[in-house]
């Protein structure tokens, strides 16, 4: 019975509730599936949700391999109805014997399975056998039409075993169907088991988490739960009508939100309903080995600055597959609280193994969580030598000045992953104002604000950042490594090494693409955390001509470029769109400050425009 099963299950009562009691929930026939389908969740015994029989972490379980099963993923049937296993019309078997079947290694107990089959083809029949016994005799499983079948079983020898089959199939068209299973612990639902949930679902001021709706439902549950814990003795039916609402509506608060579109300016939460932190950011696609699964896959990445404390941060990065909804991929580089983390943190001690005490010292003065700003990080991936290579806005209070912005230096990290852990090299001051040119900050030579990198056609690398106290945008070329300048601010040939662009004109914000053999260059000007106007220039090649277009924003009334800043434009080859991703900052609440993603237009002659819209899509 339950409660046996109760005592030897090696979950706690609230991580068993959280995941309704299941271990596991199989997608049947999905090929290579990695992550469950929208809506689903992962049981406590698996890490995928389907495989062949084996080790799967700490258990054992999966389909016993056989000739004769074939996958359907036919799309009809959604989530876990749409891939399914069947049996191959060509096999030459005996159709009554001949089945799909699981195991399942399982703690002794009582489990409630639940098998789906979602029927493509003409009517069909099935049977199920569990631990040996008929629990489903010759049920009709209706062409599209999904056919779910609930039974209890006991277990008791470790392993919960499971045959699908006709046993009275004389042909491939009498053969069974499965689309998915689910094996749960049968729960007691016990005055425990409700005290356990009301602990477990509490959620903090959910009103200013989730919509009014889902929250007023949730919070009336929560009360219904309490109330029923308030009296002497509680029956099992009553517990369970109570739990399964109050379980129900929590699971609606937290549902996962899956985005269909971009809402500029909106909050934007990432799959773990959390908003993104992610500002000053950049957006590019990368093919890489996934740290969590291993596999090689293709997706885009975001890298941006990490808000959540407000204005000092480290650098945030999250994955996607349709832009729209974005995994969070962890804090990449964090910032140092404190020299004294560096020798004590098991984190900074593995990142930094190796780093001299003076290196050491560098990176506590440049990453300071109290003192150093990280601003802008670009993200590049250098394939010599199969690394990644993060720059970033590098600033903070210098021997000399106490203001945030005195240090002006271009940052440097890098990592054998996308996702990190970065390591810190260095932060620098980069090219200078020739002799012969009009320097408009001679004071402090070599500055380097705001930024962005950019790779050309030949796999050279380049580095936009505005230099002069601001006053100017340079562009220079970084060596092959992308690890820093080509050729260093004392040996560098203007023009060939470098360049300034628009000296004096006071631009920032830089994001720089390539489009049809022209280069653009879109930049803000200079107001700090307020919105300005944006313009963009062309040119035939990164060095220039580079020619001012103005304000390519229509409809911006306010010229604010719709109250946003610029940090990169990308384009989605799958659809063609240009994206322009710009920031809406909130001064008085960084965290809180949104991104603002428009699609860019090209009139025939080349020139862009962007203009707002509440929501779009891509296509
Ligand atoms: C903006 C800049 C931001 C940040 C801010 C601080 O001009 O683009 O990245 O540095 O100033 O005021």
């Amino acid at each position: 019975t339950g409660t046996e099963a109760a005592g030897r299950l090696p979950w706690t009562p609230e991580e068993l509730l959280m995941a309704d009691f299941i271990l596991y929930n199989v997608d049947c026939g999905a090929e290579d599936a990695v992550s469950f389908a929208e809506g689903e969740q992962k049981g406590l015994c698996q890490t995928v949700p389907e495989r062949e029989y084996g080790d799967d972490s700490d258990w054992t379980w999966g389909y016993l391999k056989s000739d004769v099963m074939v996958r359907e993923n036919d799309s009809l049937g959604e989530g876990p109805a749409a891939s399914k296993w069947s049996i191959d019309s060509e096999a030459e078997t005996t159709w009554n014997e001949t089945g799909i079947e699981y195991g399942f290694e399982v703690p002794t107990g009582e489990y409630t399975v639940t098998i789906g089959m979602y029927n493509p083809f003409g009517v069909r029949k099935a049977d199920v056998a569990c631990e040996g016994n008929t629990v489903v005799d010759q049920v009709k499983i209706l062409r599209y039409k999904e056919n779910e079948q609930t039974f209890t079983v006991n277990v008791s020898d470790g392993e919960l075993n499971l045959k699908v089959y006709n046993s009275k199939g004389k042909n491939f068209m009498d053969s069974p169907i499965l689309s998915y299973i689910k094996v749960a612990v049968t729960p007691e639902f016990t005055r425990e088991l409700l005290e356990e949930s009301v602990k477990a679902m509490y959620v903090e001021d959910p009103e200013s988490i989730y919509t009014t709706g889902s929250s007023e439902n949730y919070l009336a549950r929560l009360d219904d739960a309490k109330q029923l814990l308030l009296q002497d003795s509680v029956t099992e039916s009553q517990v369970k009508e109570k739990f399964l609402s109050l379980r129900g509506s929590y699971k609606m608060l937290t549902k996962k939100l899956r985005y269909h579109s971009f809402r500029p300016g909106e909050v934007w939460k990432d799959t773990e309903n959390t908003p993104i932190q992610a500002h000053g950011g950049q957006v590019q696609k990368l093919t890489y080995k996934d740290p969590k699964s291993g596999e090689t896959v293709t997706r885009w990445v975001w890298v941006g600055e990490d808000k959540t404390l407000g204005y000092r941060g480290g650098v945030c990065a999250y994955s996607s597959e349709d832009l729209y909804n974005w995994q969070f991929e962890g804090v990449i580089m964090r910032n140092v609280p404190g020299r004294a983390s560096l020798d004590t943190d098991e984190y900074f001690k593995e990142v930094y193994a190796g780093y001299s005490k003076e290196q050491l010292d560098n990176v506590a003065l440049s990453l300071d969580s109290e003192r150093a700003v990280i601003e802008r990080p670009k993200l590049i991936y250098n394939e010599k030598n199969n690394r990644y290579v993060l720059w970033f806005h590098a600033d903070g209070p210098t021997e000399k000045s106490d203001s945030n912005y005195a240090a002006a230096c271009a940052g440097v990290a890098v990592s054998d992953s996308p996702f990190g852990p970065y390591k810190f090299i260095d932060r620098y001051r980069l090219h200078t104002c020739p002799a012969d040119q009009e320097d408009f900050y001679p004071d402090s030579k070599g500055m380097a604000r705001d930024m962005n990198l950019f790779i050309d056609t030949d796999g050279r690398a380049y580095i936009i950042y505005s230099s002069e106290e601001n006053y100017t945008l340079y562009i220079s070329r970084l060596n092959e490594d992308y690890t820093y300048l080509d050729v260093a601010p004392d040996k560098a040939v203007y023009g060939k090494d470098y360049i300034r662009i628009f000296p004096g004109g006071h631009r920032e914000a830089p994001a720089l693409f390539l489009k049809d053999g022209k280069y653009y260059l879109m930049t803000s000007g200079c107001t700090g955390w307020d919105p300005n106007q944006a313009s963009y220039a062309t040119a035939d090649s990164i060095f220039g001509e580079w020619t001012n277009m103005g304000d390519p924003c229509k409809g911006d009334d306010n010229h604010t470029t719709f109250e946003s800043q610029s940090t990169c434009i990308f384009n989605d080859p799958a659809t063609d769109t240009w994206i322009y991703m710009g920031d809406r900052w909130f001064s008085d609440k960084l965290n809180d400050s949104r991104y603002l993603w428009l699609p860019i237009s090209f009139k025939e002659n080349g020139d862009m425009e962007i203009a707002f819209t509440a929501e779009w899509s891509l296509r």
